[in-house]
């Protein structure tokens, strides 16, 4: 019985310590981010990965890999994923617009055909505050690499000339990813057309776009469309689909010439 006084201060000295480590922890394990609340509680985390990884297709797709060390200490909670159902998102306010983003968390299969992901139109009914809050902090992502990301779709260059596209393998695929926003014979009236701000480009008329520099023509020309459809442009909603490889680059832009000459 004499050593119960010493358990007892044990067992005091025990909880002490567990108060004072939780005193120390630091206060951002808590999420902040009303939006990142709604993206842990939504469970985005099951099918999103956030670290783009240092070989293969990350490369190609999204730039420069995540350092894991920094991130582990930027991310509250550290949401790197080992799952993916869709894109990684680890860039994805530089990459997709708040608009876009918005359109497709309301109506994902109307801005990428067949997709997988569910919606979330009920997140923005009602002035229920969890959509903003979510498109406020998908916004945010990548904020923190937007210059080397800019640097990165500048100098890239495809690996195979982007010469001789097959027109009608380009067809194939602009019905599948352009035609939604662009309309089938591109004159910028697809049925997702009205709920965009400026409305999508008139393929057909290259006199009015105004990203693609004006009257390039031949390779040059090629590559800064290349780089527009991979890549998209930031900061609008012409979204790039960072996964075609050159080659349906090529059929692709192959397609836009035709759409130009049938005008
Ligand atoms: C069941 C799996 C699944 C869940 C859950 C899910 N997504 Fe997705 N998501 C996908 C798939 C698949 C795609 C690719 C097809 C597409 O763009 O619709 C995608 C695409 C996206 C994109 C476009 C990224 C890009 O690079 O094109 C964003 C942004 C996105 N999801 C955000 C979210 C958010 C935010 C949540 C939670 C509210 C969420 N997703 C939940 C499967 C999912
Ligand atoms: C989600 C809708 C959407 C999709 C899908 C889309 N675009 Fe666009 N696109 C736009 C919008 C919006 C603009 C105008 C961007 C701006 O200036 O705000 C645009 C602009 C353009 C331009 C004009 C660039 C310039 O120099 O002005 C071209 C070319 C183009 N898109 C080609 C394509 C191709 C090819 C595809 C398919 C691989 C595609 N787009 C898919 C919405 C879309």
């Amino acid at each position: 019985m004499k050593q119960l006084p010493l358990y007892f201060l044990l067992c005091l000295a025990g909880l002490l310590a567990a108060w004072g480590m939780a005193l120390m922890a630091p206060d951002e394990a808590t999420p902040e981010h009303p939006g990142l609340r709604v993206y842990l509680g939504e469970g985005c985390i099951h099918c999103h990965s956030q670290y783009r990884r240092p070989e293969g297709v990350d490369l190609q797709m999204w730039g420069s890999p995540s350092d894991p060390v920094a991130e582990a200490d930027r991310q509250h909670p550290v949401l790197f994923g080992n799952r993916r159902q869709g894109p990684d998102l680890s860039n994805v306010g530089l990459r997709r617009s708040r608009q876009w983003n918005r359109l497709h968390l309301q109506q994902p299969r109307e801005v990428r055909r067949g997709s997988r992901m569910p919606s979330y139109a009920y997140l923005f009914r009602d002035d229920d505050p969890r959509g903003e809050a979510l498109l406020d902090y998908l916004q945010s992502l990548g904020e923190e690499n937007r210059e080397q990301w800019l640097q990165f779709i500048a100098s890239w260059q495809p690996e195979v000339s982007l010469s001789g596209g097959d027109p009608v393998e380009g067809e194939r695929l602009y019905r599948e990813y352009c035609a939604g926003c662009h309309g089938a014979r591109g004159r910028g009236n697809g049925p997702v057309a009205t709920q965009l701000e400026p409305a999508p480009r008139d393929l057909a008329q290259p006199s009015g776009w105004i990203w693609v520099t004006p009257n390039l023509a031949g390779a040059d020309r090629r590559l800064e469309l290349a780089r527009l459809i991979k890549f998209g442009r930031p900061g609008t909603s012409m979204a790039g689909t960072e996964w075609l490889e050159d080659r349906d680059l090529a059929n692709l832009i192959g397609f836009v010439d035709e759409l130009e000459q049938n005008k």
